[in-house]
């Protein structure tokens, strides 16, 4: 497959496995201290530090990144040079791919500026065989008169599936979708219909025959076709009124698809008109509503955020927006009941994101809120980025407790994020592994069993004994404790700062000990 190339492309390509893990700080819980995410900082920096706690979880991914417009917008800019663009989104992608479910999905809006070069992009990171779709949005009605070539009237969306073969789009609710194209010409009683071609395009020819209207009119199906139906089918059609000939009777067949047949969703086009999913405009004046002093100027439509999540997640997935602006993305996830995660690095994330979303805490009636019976409630942590954690010689940075390097042993021997540690160490707490630094946890050294070998940590003397030269030492006795409290039978990989244990005793005892910092790996 044929490659883009850019200045620095190579850097770009490494960004993504360089970049360092960087702790999550909470600084504050609106609601309920639900497992929602708002993070403030650089997404590259946030999407590496979310790697260990959620690779492999988000079923839909939605960005709306600067466009490279060569503008400079009040809340941030977007002009960088095309090279530094496409290096700006490598590493991003690689990451969101990371940490897409296998059957999820991500969609980028973008326009003519960078959209082509993007789709390579995309092609590259995901695979040219599970790029979906590019959606037009219809993002203004207006004709620019003064546009210098054409009135620019529309965005892309751009749709990749981490794995097409099974990825599946959810339908489209009929709700606030207009039946215009159904009518009732006849007074059927089963309702309203629309029509179809009683042709098909690819003949068969044993449906190739004459066909005589109710007025008298013998009629062929078009040269090249065929009837989609046999002639006996076409009979048992007229009988049960399906075929429409027109209000004289004299017109070309019509197949009627009632109303109250149709699927109960809409399959979902590729082309997305404001009468349907919004525009600029309606989504200005969404965001005007809850900060109209400082007016954000790229803002998306709640019924296109809609849309997406619909179409890409069900309730209780985890959708992830990482150019959050002001939060339109995540406001609609919290409305449908979906986990999120929003990253954003501009001060609006306090100024917009945090004030938009303690409004549909309270049960905000904008938006998308009235279709989706919005009545409040749930929460989120707002978080920033904390210190990396670990430095430059892969020393362990003295702020990360014990649950943050848990989740980074486990991920890195296991590929499984922590939060879904499984089986849960035992005794089990039930509480997951937190993201958030500092958070309580299943603090045991034991933190799982992964294809037959069960994986423990001494780590801030877990096991009780603060002491630095005992309490991550894998002393006897330490080894007697884990042998009673957490037993496992198979084998053991055992992370500690030493081991008193001589080589013999640890094969005897199936060990593989792995020392810290120097054999704490993080995955690439
Ligand atoms: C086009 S706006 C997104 C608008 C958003 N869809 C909405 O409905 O309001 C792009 C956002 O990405 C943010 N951004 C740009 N680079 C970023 C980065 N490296 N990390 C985090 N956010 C970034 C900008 O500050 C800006 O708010």
């Amino acid at each position: 497959m044929p490659f883009l190339d850019w200045v620095n492309k190579n850097k770009a390509q490494q960004a993504a496995r360089e970049v360092p893990y960087h702790l999550l700080k909470q600084e504050a819980v609106y609601g309920d201290a639900a497992e929602n995410l708002l993070i403030q900082g650089d997404n590259l920096l946030a999407l590496k530090a979310l790697i260990p706690f959620y690779a492999g979880r988000v079923k839909c991914i939605f960005i709306d990144p600067p466009y490279n417009t060569q503008s400079a917008f009040s809340h941030y800019d977007d002009k960088l040079e095309h090279s530094q663009w496409l290096s700006m989104m490598y590493p991003r992608l690689v990451l969101m791919r990371d940490l897409l479910t296998e059957d999820g999905s991500i969609w980028v809006t973008i326009d003519d500026n960078e959209a082509h070069y993007l789709k390579a992009l995309m092609d590259e990171v995901f695979g040219r065989k599970n790029f979906v779709s590019t959606v037009i949005w219809q993002k203004k009605h207006t004709r620019a008169n003064d546009a210098r070539w054409l009135s620019d009237n529309h965005d892309f969306v751009l749709c990749a599936a981490k794995n097409k073969s099974i990825w599946k789009r959810n339908l489209l609710s009929r709700e606030g979708i207009s039946d215009s194209g159904y009518s009732n010409p006849d007074n059927d009683p089963r309702g309203i219909w629309a029509s179809g071609p009683c042709h098909a395009k690819t003949p068969n020819q044993k449906d190739i025959y004459e066909i005589t209207t109710p007025a008298g009119r013998r009629i062929m199906p078009p040269p090249g076709t065929s009837w989609r139906f046999s002639e006996r089918r076409f009979e048992e059609l007229i009988t049960d009124n399906r075929i429409y000939f027109g209000t004289k009777g004299t017109n070309v067949p019509r197949y009627k698809r009632f109303r109250t047949e149709v699927q109960d969703g809409l399959v979902p086009t590729t082309l997305w008109l404001r009468d349907d999913v919004g525009d600029n405009q309606e989504a200005k004046a969404e965001v005007k509503a809850f900060n109209s002093e400082e007016v954000f100027s790229t803002p998306k439509p709640e019924r296109m955020m809609r849309q997406i999540i619909e179409i890409a997640s069900n309730p209780n997935d985890f959708v992830l927006d990482s150019f959050l602006g002001s939060a339109s993305s995540i406001a609609v996830a919290h409305k449908m009941n979906r986990r999120y995660i929003g990253i954003e690095m501009g001060d609006h994330a306090v100024t917009h994101c945090i004030p938009r979303l303690q409004k549909v805490i309270a049960g905000e009636q904008g938006g998308i809120s009235a279709a989706v019976n919005w009545q409040g409630g749930g929460g989120f942590r707002f978080c920033t980025l904390g210190e990396a954690a670990f430095d430059e010689h892969g020393r362990i940075n003295a702020a990360v407790k014990f649950a943050t390097l848990a989740a980074f042993v486990w991920h890195f021997e296991t590929g499984i994020p922590s939060l879904q540690l499984s089986p849960q160490p035992s005794p089990a707490s039930g509480r997951g592994r937190s993201v958030v630094e500092g958070e309580g946890s299943n603090n045991t050294p034991l933190l799982g069993i992964h294809n037959g070998t069960a994986y423990y940590l001494l780590y801030n003397g877990i096991l009780g004994d603060r002491k630095p030269s005992s309490g991550n030492v894998l002393t006897h006795a330490v080894l007697q404790a884990i042998n009673d409290i957490f037993p496992h039978a198979g084998h053991k990989i055992i992370y500690g700062e030493t081991t008193r244990l001589g080589a013999a005793r640890l094969a005897a005892e199936n060990i593989t000990f792995k020392q810290i910092p120097y054999d704490v790996k993080m995955r690439g």
